[in-house]
């Protein structure tokens, strides 16, 4: 490979990685400056290189002609990818909320000035599924796209259902174990899968999502005891992020759902992530590895400068990197249009006639329910807990029969009610 000059925004867990392999494998890949906020700080590697606080010396370096960025946040990295990418410089960037916020201007800009913009870390960590996608699904219509995004809630999850912990206890051992930010909002609020999903969506459907329009909901409402009920049913609670095709339109979504305990999404656990890709050539794909952390991801991003680099000499060869993704927006089916089964467990007063009602209400909205079963909530108490498992329906039907039952004096209090997971494809 002949030399080529990078430099690189950030020099935290995913630059630190970025480092060591460079440094180990890659020698006529020469890292020129890497821009920090706290120069002072002291670093797991030593820089082979200049560091600055000066973010702009990065990209203004007429010599570095490829900017790594793993600096992330939403400014001031999307100032300064747009004025790499205005010199000319190719961008290699693990920043799922960057592309997902301002990807359409981003990639068109990037076909203006014939730049590749790569960013296999910014979805999955270490799988390639990026490039799996972009090149190895080429010939295929892609009708939905279906997984698990998001490490530290995979992680979480899987804590609650093997020792029985409380969301709260299970987020407090993630963040003891580095799994978790300071600040885990954007994880277990579903930001993080959404913001994945967005590119997701741009690759198998040709335009990025807005995120804004991503019918989304987190982790923080799961309740352990629906763990327990869900696996005797014979399911397991994942977060799920799903782009789908229905036919009637492409839903985009991220939510809690219950997965067949005989489906591999089912045995992904921990931090993992997994992914199931549903195309008309090859049919159904799934792809299982490490979400996140220093090596998974620096294998992403330094897999992407080894390509671009060699590709460096070879005339016009930006477009082969680009992604085919076109400008705007994708547009997005309406919220209540998705249809899947549901599980709901609900705590009602135990009179005669409950579960009469609640057939007749379901009904009422084009609902027809495949299980049912009442158990008593403890011996002394008149509640009765009633799990429901629905055949396939509307969103948009179970919330309004939701709607229904809520004004219904038997009712206690509506507890759960979840998505299944079923393979969609248009
Ligand atoms: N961590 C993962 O496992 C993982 C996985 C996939 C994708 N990603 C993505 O990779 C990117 C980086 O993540 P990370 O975990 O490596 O983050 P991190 O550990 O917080 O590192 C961020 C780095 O950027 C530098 N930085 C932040 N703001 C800056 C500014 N205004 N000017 C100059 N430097 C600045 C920081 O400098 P200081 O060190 O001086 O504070 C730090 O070195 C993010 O987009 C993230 O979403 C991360």
């Amino acid at each position: 490979m002949a030399r080529v000059v990078l430099g690189m925004l950030g020099f935290g867990t995913v630059g630190t990685g970025v480092v060591r392999l460079l440094s180990d494998r890659y020698q006529s890949l020469v890292l020129k400056k890497v821009a920090v906020r706290d120069t002072s700080k002291e670093r797991r590697v030593a820089a082979p290189c200049a560091v600055t606080d000066d973010p702009f010396a990065v990209v203004d370096d007429p010599e570095i002609e490829v900017v790594i960025e793993v600096m992330g946040g939403e400014q001031p990295a999307l100032e300064l990818i747009t004025r790499a990418i205005e010199r000319r410089k190719h961008i290699v960037t693990a920043n799922k909320e960057l592309l997902a916020k301002h990807g359409p201007d981003l990639f068109a800009l990037a076909r203006k000035r014939g730049v590749a913009i790569c960013f296999e870390a910014s979805v999955a960590g270490g799988i390639p599924l990026i490039a799996t996608m972009h090149k190895g699904l080429e010939a295929n219509k892609i009708s939905s796209l279906c997984g698990i995004l998001n490490g530290t809630t995979n992680f979480i999850l899987s804590s609650m259902e093997d020792r029985g912990e409380a969301f709260a206890d299970a987020l407090k051992k993630a963040q003891d174990l580095g799994f978790a930010e300071a600040d885990p909002t954007a994880d277990i609020e579903g930001y993080d899968v959404a913001y994945k999903l967005s590119i997701l969506t741009a690759l198998g459907f040709g335009r990025f999502a807005r995120t804004d329009n991503i019918a989304r909901s987190g982790i923080t409402k799961v309740d352990p005891k629906d763990f327990k009920t869900a696996n005797e049913f014979g399911y397991r609670i994942k977060l799920l992020g799903k782009a789908v095709n229905q036919g009637n339109g492409l839903c985009v979504r991220v939510e809690p759902t219950l997965v067949p305990l005989t489906h591999p999404l089912a045995a992904v656990s921990g931090s993992n992530n997994g992914i199931v890709v549903h195309g008309d050539a090859v049919g159904q794909i799934m792809m299982i590895g490490p979400g996140a952390g220093e090596m998974p991801t620096a294998s992403a991003v330094v897999g992407d400068v080894v390509n671009l680099s060699t590709a460096l000499q070879l005339p016009d060869f930006a477009s082969y990197f680009q992604a085919e993704i076109e400008d705007g927006w994708a547009e997005l089916a309406a919220e209540g249009d998705w249809q899947c089964p549901y599980y709901l467990r609900m705590v009602v007063r135990d009179h005669p006639g409950v579960i009469g009602q609640i057939g007749t209400i379901f009904g009422r909205h084009n609902l027809s329910i495949s299980s049912i079963v009442q158990r008593p909530v403890s011996e002394t108490e008149k509640n009765a807990s009633i799990i429901i498992i629905t055949h396939t329906g509307k969103s948009g039907d179970m919330t309004a029969a939701l709607n229904e039952i809520s004004s219904c004096e038997f009712l206690e209090n509506l507890a759960a009610c979840m998505p299944i997971y079923e393979a969609r494809h248009a």
